[in-house]
């Protein structure tokens, strides 16, 4: 391929990829599937590879961003960064037009008509086509260059190139960064989800993204860029109007509004402001209401400035889709996991057209970061137009002569009545009730049938939504008594004989287990199957860890002061202790563990690795566990020995290059018996 071609194709793939990467990001309406895209990305990086000298500027393949910087720099804007004058009604647009035709008397005026983007003003400045700053609005004045950020948004041209037209020398664009609602509801999944703090709405999200000094983090944000004005351009452009010019930018690279018009007349504006407040919650960005400007250049240089405002443009605003009202209750409602959730009841309230009685409070944490209280008044809105989130209370409108209690996490659920428990360092609370909570109830059945549990094969995926609707079961303890109900069960949908016979037998298998199979069943936070089975090896019997305090619990192996207090918790919920009792009464029953009498290998870190061929890998843990040992998954110096099976590979190697002691299964299985295990 000689350059030119190869430049083409570099350039036709730049340009798809950045297509398509508007259309996901922005749009949220991905055009091709993702490994078609990883396709168009490996094609261009395979020809950089080849043709490094022809790596264009803008190529998506290279990594955005520098180094985070300590702060950012001030810069006077050349051309100030002016606001505008705002309508709220019907009537106030029209005094706006009949001024604006006041004074272009005999002439004709039309208005363009855009949406008024939700985000953060930004100017772009680009010198030979190449974008060489980028500018917060900053006080209109002077704003923070933000270079390295800006140049992390995809749907933004780094560099202009246009088929039919010459590129400016000096070119400044106008606009707004913001954060599209699809991408917005994402960042704040991932932020739970890593525990971190939620962006109250897209608006805040895209200011703290922009803000990141780090350019990684502002990458890895789902920003757009929508441009609507040009502040210069040389040479001039020499388009007489508004929207030919926005036009103009769009051969560029440049995303305008997906909704423009040309109107007119004010009767016109009206109406398409009508229009799209009905199709706001549709679209894909926030927007908090229309731009009207003058469209005719020349019109609106007539027209000029009023101070800091063009007297050619105002904004449209929407009503608010903040409301206010009053928090008539708190209720606290207990998730399928036990987690207590805060929700507010309000005084119904209509929140951009929908009336809104419940919002969540998220957890204790954000209540006293509110302070909110029963009997405040509150402002609700609707972030990214659909939940209701309350905004802040109004302390200023609190009576003087009433009482306004500070929200306390309750001590109890309020479903079952179990003490409510909330670790240090942990943002929610929850239900320690377990088995017993009706709320959890479902999630306590299918861990308790669960096959590292009591195994009782179809319970749990197939049949315990409606043993639960049919009230057979109130707690795991009633499974045991199910064959009391035969002719019920054969009342369920699909369940024939055979399958209640099967399923009556299964659980008839189940009651015998082992005392470590059974903790694990109960489902206590934090208590997964090793730690059930450090449990039951070092308390030998379930009264014995009944009785147990925190601080014999503590020297389990495996279990932190947080486990520790949540078996505690567990043991002391008198509903608890009930299923138990009925569980053994109704025949649950194991054999006692096999006390270890002494545990030689105390302490030690041991790895398994590679293939096992006489004993699974369960077991080998199992039987080093039972000694006292830590299976670790990785090799260390603090490592005492590895064992090593069939196809050993990269732990054998570092535990040799460590002098780590190494055992085959042979020799292991010896240690094993010589210690009484697994004979
Ligand atoms: S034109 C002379 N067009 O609204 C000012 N502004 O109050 C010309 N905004 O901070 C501004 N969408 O960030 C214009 N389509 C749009 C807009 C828009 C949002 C913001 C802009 C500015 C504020 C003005």
């Amino acid at each position: 391929m000689d350059n030119t071609a190869v430049l083409t194709q570099m350039r036709q793939l730049i340009q798809l990829i950045a297509q398509h990467n508007h259309a996901y990001y922005v749009m949220d309406q991905p055009q091709i599937e993702d490994s078609e895209y990883d396709q168009l990305f490996h094609q261009l990086k395979a020809l950089e590879q080849q043709y490094p000298t022809l790596v264009q500027s803008d190529t998506p393949t290279l990594k955005v961003g520098g180094k985070a910087l300590a702060k950012f720099e001030n810069i006077t804007h050349t051309v100030p960064m002016l606001s505008l004058g705002n309508v709220f009604n019907q009537e106030d647009l029209y005094t706006f037009a009949r001024r604006i035709e006041e004074r272009l008397p005999q002439q004709k005026v039309q208005y363009d008509v855009e949406l008024k983007f939700d985000g953060l003003a930004i100017s772009l400045w680009y010198e030979n086509g190449e974008l060489v700053r980028a500018v917060t609005r900053g006080d209109g004045e002077t704003g923070e260059v933000i270079t390295q950020n800006v140049k992390t948004i995809r749907n933004l041209p780094k560099v202009l190139s246009a088929q039919a037209t010459a590129v400016p020398t000096l070119l400044e664009v106008r606009g707004e960064v913001l954060m599209p609602k699809a991408g917005f509801e994402k960042l704040n999944a991932a932020q739970v989800e890593k525990g971190e703090k939620t962006f109250a709405n897209p608006r805040n999200a895209a200011a703290g993204s922009l803000r990141q000094l780090d350019p990684a983090i502002a990458a890895s944000r789902p920003l757009a860029f929508y441009a609507y004005g040009i502040a210069q351009c040389e040479p001039a452009h020499g388009l007489n109007s508004m929207s030919a010019s926005l036009q103009w930018l769009t051969q560029f690279g440049f995303a305008i509004g997906e909704q423009h018009y040309l109107c007119d007349s004010i009767e016109e504006v009206q109406q398409r402001y009508d229009e799209i407040q009905v199709q706001r919650p549709d679209l894909s960005v926030e927007i908090d209401g229309m731009v009207i400007k003058v469209d005719d250049l020349k019109q609106q240089q007539q027209l000029g400035f009023l101070s800091r405002e063009p007297r050619w443009a105002t904004a449209y605003k929407f009503p608010a889709v903040a409301a206010l009202t009053k928090v008539e209750q708190i209720d606290w409602q207990v998730g399928r996991t036990g987690t207590l959730t805060p929700v507010a009841r309000l005084a119904p309230v209509a929140v951009g057209g929908v009336t809104v009685s419940n919002v969540t409070l998220h957890n204790i944490g954000e209540i006293h970061r509110l302070d909110v209280r029963v009997g405040d008044t509150v402002s609700v809105y609707r972030s990214g137009d659909v939940i209701p989130k309350v905004e802040k209370v109004w302390g200023a409108l609190r009576q003087a002569d009433q009482q306004y209690e500070l929200v306390m996490l309750p001590t109890e659920c309020p479903v079952c009545a179990s003490p409510v428990v909330m670790p240090e360092g942990e943002a929610l609370a929850r239900c320690s009730g377990g088995l017993y909570c009706a709320a959890q109830r479902i999630e306590a059945i299918r861990h308790f049938v669960s096959r590292k549990a009591l195994d009782i094969e179809g319970l749990g995926d197939r049949w315990a939504e409606s043993l639960l609707n049919l009230a057979l079961l109130d707690n795991v303890s009633d499974i045991y008594h199910l064959h009391e109900h035969r002719e019920k069960l054969l009342g369920i949908e699909k369940m024939g004989e055979k399958s209640v016979q099967n399923l009556l037998d299964a659980i008839e298998n189940s009651k015998k287990t082992t005392l470590a199979a059974f903790i694990y069943a109960l489902g206590i936070r934090g208590v997964g199957e090793t730690t059930a089975r450090m449990l039951a090896n070092t308390f030998q019997n379930l009264e014995a860890l009944k009785a147990a305090d925190i601080e014999s619990l503590k020297k389990t192996p495996d279990v932190g002061d947080i486990t520790a207090e949540w078996i505690f918790d567990f043991f002391k919920a008198e509903h608890n202790l009930e299923v138990l009792d009925r569980l053994v009464a109704a025949g649950v029953h194991w054999d006692a563990p096999i006390a270890p009498t002494r545990q030689p290998l105390n302490g030690e870190s041991w790895v398994i690795t590679g293939t096992l061929s006489q004993l699974s890998r369960d077991e080998a843990t199992q039987y080093l566990q039972a000694l006292g040992a830590r299976v670790s998954g990785s090799v260390s110096s603090k490592t005492k020995c590895v064992v090593a099976g069939e196809k050993a590979g990269s732990k054998l190697e570092k535990a040799e290059k460590l002098g780590i002691r190494v055992m085959d299964e042979a020799a292991f299985l010896v240690l094993m018996a010589e210690y009484g295990q697994g004979i």
